[in-house]
């Protein structure tokens, strides 16, 4: 039997609801804070993510899905989204269009990364980019809409970290700072901080290890070598959030998977799932649309992972979604029917009534069962004396009121499911 393949899984249309659900609040609040949804293909050159997201981070030097195509092309699958909406952002000058673009996502990603619960290598995520303006409001504002659409849900047990990452300058002279003081235990450190001291010594602060952590727990934080102007960004999205009444922490030992944030980064984490607990990650990116081909223009954003979202809400129950329903199941009563069925049943469907009957020649018990398997308002019985006098019963399954009516008489039907 072939399966689908370790890491991807299928979304049964049991589960669809709870998808619907999500993607709806999703959408709405992205439309409350006006941003406007793009979507972009889901592959891309190479090239665009290993200078977007950088060589050295984990993405790009080991989980990215690369492969030649036919005409020796490399190509990519997009382990993200930011990269591609920058790609996209300036191959049609949206700048151009207008001065601030607030653009919003939704979409599958892929990453071959070992799976575990909340980790997949297909992968769903929403997210959202705002091009154009470096406002510290900005920053605060993916930060709340994040948190909004998780409220929403009924989420409770969060909590949001922030940090700042400065801008380059600053940064380089804090990785010396940084060097200096790992220099005398590197002999202590993992092999893979080891590799990682010359290639992307920020992230021995994420090292799993016993050994870098002890290390790692004294290290000077870039946070105190921050320039004056990085410090006042970080403190107005602070006060943004303050005055928006958004429960937040500084982390200063926040740093984020990917390279190319300045200034503000951040993760939202959940109590509720296990070990791959951030529900959601973003920050500044200043730099990179120029380092893309782009105009020297700022962005920020952030994506929320959308499997590790609905885990939450299971374990914290936190939302129940609605059961689907039709609003009608037609029920023959007597065998020679059919054609009066299905031709009024294409009827109430072509009126917006979405209707279900009986496919598999099942006894009239049986049709009764599937009406209310599917949740259907009302039954319409079609059959019977009732039929031989010329009419039909519709039933009302929430207070099982019956109605008769002349069974030509179509539109008197379609009236009275519509009432409800
Ligand atoms: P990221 O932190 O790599 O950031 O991913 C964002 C979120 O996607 C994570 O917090 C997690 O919830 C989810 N996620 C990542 N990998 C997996 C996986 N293998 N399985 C399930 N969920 C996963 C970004 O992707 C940046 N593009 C965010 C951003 C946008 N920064 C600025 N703009």
């Amino acid at each position: 039997m072939i399966k689908a393949v370790t890491g991807t899984r299928d979304t049964l249309p049991s589960d669809i609801p709870k998808w619907n659900y999500l993607e709806s609040s999703v959408k709405s609040v992205f439309s409350n804070f006006n941003y406007k949804e793009i979507r972009t293909p889901v592959f891309e050159e190479t090239n665009l993510f290993a200078r977007g997201i950088g060589e050295a981070t984990d993405i790009v030097g080991k989980e990215m899905y690369t492969f030649l195509d036919r005409s020796g092309e490399s190509i990519t699958l997009r382990p993200e989204m930011t990269a591609g909406v920058v790609r996209a952002f300036i191959e049609h000058s949206l700048d151009k269009k207008q001065n601030l673009n607030k653009l919003f996502y939704i979409g599958a990603m892929f990453r071959q990364e070992r799976p575990q619960a909340g980790r997949f290598r297909q992968f769903h995520q929403f997210g959202a980019e705002a091009l154009g303006s470096n406002d510290p409001l900005l920053d605060a504002e993916m930060i709340i809409m994040a948190y909004e659409i998780f409220s929403r849900l009924g989420l409770k047990n969060l909590l949001v970290k922030i940090n700042s990452l400065g801008v380059p300058s600053s940064r380089e002279n804090y990785k010396n700072i940084l060097k200096q003081y790992l220099a005398p235990h590197f002999a202590l450190l993992s092999s893979e901080s080891k590799k990682r001291f010359e290639t992307n010594i920020l992230r021995l602060f994420d090292s799993k290890e016993e050994a870098d952590r002890k290390i790692m727990e004294n290290a000077p934080l870039l946070i105190e070598y921050l320039d004056e102007e990085s410090l006042n960004h970080f403190e107005k999205v602070k006060q943004a959030l303050l005055s928006t009444g958004i429960p937040f922490e500084v982390d200063a030992r926040l740093v984020r998977g990917l390279d190319y944030y300045t200034h503000t980064t951040f993760e939202v984490v959940s109590g509720s799932v296990g070990s791959q607990s951030a529900l959601c990650g973003g920050g500044r990116y200043n730099l990179l649309v120029k380092e893309l081909g782009g105009p020297d223009l700022p962005g920020v954003g952030f994506a929320a992972g959308m499997e590790r979202i609905l885990l939450a809400c299971e374990n914290e129950k936190s939302f129940e979604p609605e059961e689907e329903k039709i609003d009608l199941y037609m029920v023959a009563l007597d065998k020679g029917l059919e054609n009066f069925i299905y031709g009024t049943a294409v009827k109430f469907r072509r009126n917006g009534i979405s209707v279900d009957l009986d496919y598999l020649g099942r006894s009239v018990k049986a049709q009764m069962r599937e009406a209310n398997r599917t949740n259907a308002k009302y039954v319409l019985l079609v059959g019977g004396e009732e039929f031989s006098r010329g009419e039909v019963v519709l039933k009302n399954m929430a207070n099982g009121e019956q109605k008769i009516f002349d069974k030509n008489d179509f539109e008197k039907i379609l009236l009275s499911i519509k009432e409800n």
